[in-house]
């Protein structure tokens, strides 16, 4: 345990001293994320690692450090600011606090379909708004995979939004979902995902809210076993990069990275919707209950909070505006 801690500060290290990344001649790529080794997100970088290292193999070694080996979320996201790593698979949760135009995905219910989810992330117009602006804060999007519909699991049965009052819900180390949270009468815990198992466990949160995935790959569902579809948020994972990193590629090779993140996504998504079923198969043999309930009802507590996010922060209205479109695009497909 000690070891895995100590790892990220000597990554550090190692970067300061210049010594950071090439071995055997060839430049180490490192990209961590916070899931196991069977989750949708890391099927997708072994597809990016395999076409990256067919191409460019002499040059580079792509490394891949699932299981929050590099840190919990934030701390990777901040690795890979400062380019101490290069890359980091996270959800927008987790960027808000580095810039908050990704606070754009945690307004509850943003999105009015799955489809329309799909349609805005591939959205040409979106992409070129959000991935290079947070540039000045050194890291840039460079793809997005997907993370299904974010719902609340607990350790009491739940069905409507008066049983969420008073619950203590961890969400992700997010303002925009601890006002969620708060506006669905219930107390937040922000914490990162891999603290949130022991937290359920040892009663000092009674939930958490999350896609099913949770409950079979983090095990979430051994010890919550309510899971109801409220269907707050689809919140997409992102492909973060270093900027520098990518700026000192030469366009040949940028060409090349780009293009395996684009295979990566196409993978990952394919991925998502087998694992997601198969989450909810096995999630169910562990004894969890999925309940269907008035979603309508819950909308009705958060919508104001739409309004008010929006409001509140003028880097969102664009890609909000943009999203509202295409949310009537799909309702008159
Ligand atoms: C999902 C998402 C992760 C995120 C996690 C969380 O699993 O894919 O990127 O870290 O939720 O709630 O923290």
């Amino acid at each position: 345990m000690k070891k895995i801690r100590f790892f990220p500060l000597l990554l550090v290290f190692c970067f300061l001293c210049g010594c950071q990344s090439i071995n055997n001649g060839k430049r180490i790529v490192r990209i961590a994320h916070s899931q196991s080794e069977a989750h949708p997100d890391h099927i997708g970088l072994l597809e990016f690692e395999k076409y990256v290292e067919d191409r460019l193999g002499d040059k580079f070694d792509v490394q891949i450090f699932p299981n929050e080996l590099l840190g919990s979320s934030v701390r990777a996201i901040e690795l890979t600011q400062t380019g101490a790593i290069d890359f980091v698979v996270c959800s927008t949760g987790n960027l808000e606090t580095f810039d908050n135009i990704y606070s754009v995905f945690s307004i509850p219910y943003l999105f009015n379909s799955t489809s329309a989810y799909y349609k805005a992330m591939e959205d040409k117009e979106i992409r070129e708004k959000l991935y290079p602006s947070t540039k000045s804060s050194g890291f840039q999007a460079v793809t997005w995979f997907d993370a299904g519909t974010r719902n609340f699991y607990t350790t009491m049965p739940i069905s409507t939004p008066e049983d969420l009052k008073g619950l203590k819900l961890r969400v992700q180390q997010s303002p925009t979902n601890v006002s969620m949270v708060k506006a669905f009468g219930a107390a937040a815990a922000p914490m990162s995902f891999g603290e949130v198992y022991t937290a359920i466990q040892q009663g000092v949160i009674d939930g958490a809210e999350n896609n099913e995935l949770a409950l079979t790959n983090n095990k979430h569902g051994e010890v919550a076993k309510y899971y109801i579809y409220d269907q707050h948020q689809m919140v997409p994972d992102m492909l973060i990069g270093n900027v520098r990193f990518l700026e000192s590629l030469s366009e040949e090779e940028r060409e090349i990275f780009y293009k395996a993140s684009d295979i990566a996504t196409e993978v990952e998504r394919k991925a998502w919707l087998v694992e997601v079923e198969r989450a909810k198969q096995e999630a169910e043999k562990m004894g969890v209950e999925f309940r269907k309930v008035d979603v309508e009802r819950f909308k009705e507590k958060v919508l104001p909070l739409q309004k008010q996010l929006v409001e509140e922060n003028e880097k969102l209205r664009p890609i909000y505006e943009r999203i509202q479109e295409i949310n009537k695009e799909e309702e008159n497909d």
